[in-house]
């Protein structure tokens, strides 16, 4: 499918098995969530806007590149995409953090918004949505309609796990997203678990239950 990364690279798959693995504690699950994020991120902005600025080098003036820091919006779905930010912005310091507030109906399954609040202009920014996990897909959907119906135009969402309903849901809803994903599995479990997973990214972020 178009406009869809999956990684591939041998860091990011050892990073992801040891986040899977339920003896993993709150401390190193948070350092891999973030270095995953970087890891990712590095993928996710191959594409970030440039421009041509003028350096001094100790042997003669340059025109070179620099990344348009100011352009570029990270909005992570709270609560577990906020473990993602830190891998982010140490790739781009400069970007702006919006935040999406939105859980999962435990019966439903379906997403509840609580808070939304974006930086502006945001329709002239590249936007990276952050959530570690894309289960059902009705999270990342209403987050990036909630972007949409503010302005946003160039939305990228990056996942740490995708199952395969909700990577089908996003795409399909949202076609000119770029979809980054850390790996695909299996399916989704009778609770809209994501199997093999993690568990609850949320709780193993923040060492709730
Ligand atoms: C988790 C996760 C996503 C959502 C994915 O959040 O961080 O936001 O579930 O599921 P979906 O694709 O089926 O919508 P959760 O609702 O557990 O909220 P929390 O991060 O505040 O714990
Ligand atoms: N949210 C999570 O945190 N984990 C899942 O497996 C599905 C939704």
């Amino acid at each position: 499918m178009d406009n869809i990364i999956i990684m591939t690279h041998p860091l990011i798959k050892h990073k992801i098995s040891l986040l899977r693995d339920k003896n993993t504690g709150t401390n190193e699950f948070r350092k891999l969530v973030e270095e995953i994020a970087m890891l990712e991120g590095y993928e996710a902005l191959a594409d970030l806007p440039t421009e041509d600025v003028e350096i001094d080098t100790p042997i003669e003036t340059c025109i070179t590149p620099m990344i348009q820091g100011r352009k570029l919006a990270i909005v992570p779905i709270l609560r577990a995409g906020l473990g993602m930010v830190p891998g982010v912005l140490s790739l781009c310091p400069t970007a702006k953090v919006g935040h999406i507030g939105m859980y999962r109906d435990e019966t439903t399954h379906e997403p509840v918004p609580y808070y939304c609040k974006l930086p502006s202009p945001i329709e002239e920014r590249t936007i990276i949505v952050l959530d570690p996990m894309l289960a059902t897909g009705g999270s990342a959907c209403d987050a990036i309609d909630q972007i949409k119906k503010k302005g946003g135009k160039n939305i990228k969402f990056m996942c740490i796990i995708a199952a395969p309903e909700g990577l089908k849901k996003l795409h399909e809803s949202h076609p000119d997203v770029q979809i980054i994903i850390g790996n695909l599995d299996r399916e989704l479990n009778s609770t809209a678990y994501i199997c093999p997973g993690l568990g609850d990214a949320g709780d193993r972020i923040f060492g709730t239950k």
